[in-house]
């Protein structure tokens, strides 16, 4: 079976079986190597937790400055050592620094009366929904940008066109983003657009700084001076990337997975698994499922010995589903405790807006359990066709108020 077997294959992920081929692996070949094709070169891949783990945390065997996604795979990251996804410490950590003060926790806190009432208003369509059919996919796109967007300092009016390019930059495999000419056209021109959005945007901010993330970077001091305008551009695009493609994918996956299994009641009665819940949905639905590092030297993963300058894939999504670390993995448990899951990935590129997702999932979450006594499937769930993001593109549901 591994000889057919393709990881890059966006219809591995979107026919649903990606699971079983995961079990599969991390019982039969944990670091497997994928060989390369006619347009992309070959590539280890882990599946255990504790691989993956390790891959994304030992920065001083795994870099990030030659991309991080399966789709820039042998080609150059123009954002390396530029943006701090593809920036290695330790200059990833001075640039991550004043970034990350914006995001904590406390910084957090001060926003977010503003990203509760942006959720009530999101949420809307399933209140006005009583009895007919809801698509939630729909409703939960509107999340992030609702949530994240006055952080971010982009104003309500661009919200739709920028969530269109970001999935152009993260789901480009998928037939309703894909433009009609191709795959690469589709990825160039998500990336042209929000660069050239986030470069306007830095211009006018660099004229008059505000109090939002790109005033941050438009402001920061970085190796004695200010952040070049590439990298603060990078940097936005990032954020906003990141934020954007993710956090519908958890609600998405877990209302499914609820309404399919008839268990949505059972959490819905125990508002106390409230943050707990949050953190399985997280576990559970791993929204961002892969992210790639490259050997820096020759180095041994499980049985195999790696050359320097490897490829190696991390699947979060199936680390987070390895039965070595989680009790009955494929199972939902709102109450699991310990659940040290890797959604957000792990040591020094952990996700840095990780206190923000958290805090606008738990007030989702909260609403939905308190105002929703249960959900029934409409029809079939519909998978994005991405090797890199795990969401629902359709989620038709009755919802009982
Ligand atoms: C449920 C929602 C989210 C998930 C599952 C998620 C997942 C992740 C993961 C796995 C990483 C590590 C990548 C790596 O190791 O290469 C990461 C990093 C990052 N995330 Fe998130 N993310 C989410 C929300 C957000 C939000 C809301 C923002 C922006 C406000 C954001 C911005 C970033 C940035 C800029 C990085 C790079 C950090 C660094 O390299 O130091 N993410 N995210």
């Amino acid at each position: 079976m591994n000889d057919l077997l393709d990881l890059a294959d966006p219809d591995l992920y979107a026919s649903g079986r990606a699971h079983a081929v995961f079990h599969d692996l991390r019982e039969t070949d944990p670091v497997h190597w994928q060989p390369p094709t006619p347009d992309r070169p070959g590539f280890w891949s882990v599946t255990k937790y504790a691989d993956v783990n390790r891959v994304l945390s030992d920065y001083e065997t795994f870099t990030s400055e030659r991309g991080t996604l399966l789709n820039l795979l042998g080609r150059p990251d123009p954002a390396a050592g530029r943006q701090l996804a593809a920036t290695d410490p330790p200059r990833h950590d001075h640039m991550r620094a004043p970034v990350q003060q914006a995001l904590n926790a406390r910084a957090v806190d001060l926003h977010m009366s503003a990203v509760d009432e942006a959720v009530n208003a999101v949420l809307e369509p399933v209140r006005r929904s009583a009895g007919s059919v809801v698509d939630l996919a729909a409703v939960f796109r509107e999340l992030p940008l609702a949530a994240v967007g006055p952080l971010l300092g982009v104003p309500e009016s661009d919200r739709a066109r920028l969530t269109q390019f970001a999935e152009m930059c993260a789901a480009e495999d998928d037939p309703d983003v894909r433009l009609p000419d191709g795959v690469t056209a589709t990825l160039r021109r998500g990336h042209r657009e929000l660069f050239a959005y986030f470069a306007d945007l830095v211009r006018q901010r660099m004229r008059q700084p505000g109090d939002d993330l790109v005033s941050v970077l438009v402001t920061m001091r970085f190796e004695g001076a200010p952040l070049p305008a590439g990298a603060i551009v990078a940097n936005a695009y990032s954020l906003l990337l990141g934020a954007t493609v993710t956090l519908p994918g958890v609600p998405g996956a877990v209302l499914a997975h609820l309404a399919a299994t008839g268990s949505y009641r059972a959490w819905a009665q125990r508002p106390d698994l409230l943050d707990s819940g949050v953190e399985e949905a997280l576990r559970f639905a791993t929204p961002g499922m892969h992210f790639v590092r490259h050997t820096r030297r020759p180095v041994r993963l499980g049985r195999q010995e790696i050359d320097a300058g490897q490829p190696v894939v991390a699947w979060l999504s199936a680390a987070n589903r390895d039965p070595a670390v989680f009790d009955a993995p494929d199972r939902f448990h709102p109450g699991r405790r310990p659940n040290r899951h890797l959604a957000f990935g792990s040591g020094r590129h952990y996700c840095i807006g990780s206190h923000i997702a958290r805090r606008t999932l738990r007030l989702l979450f909260g609403r939905l359990l308190a105002e929703v006594s249960d959900l029934e499937l409409a029809g079939p769930p519909v998978r994005v066709r991405s090797a890199f993001l795990s969401g629902l593109k359709h989620l038709p549901m009755v919802v009982v108020a």
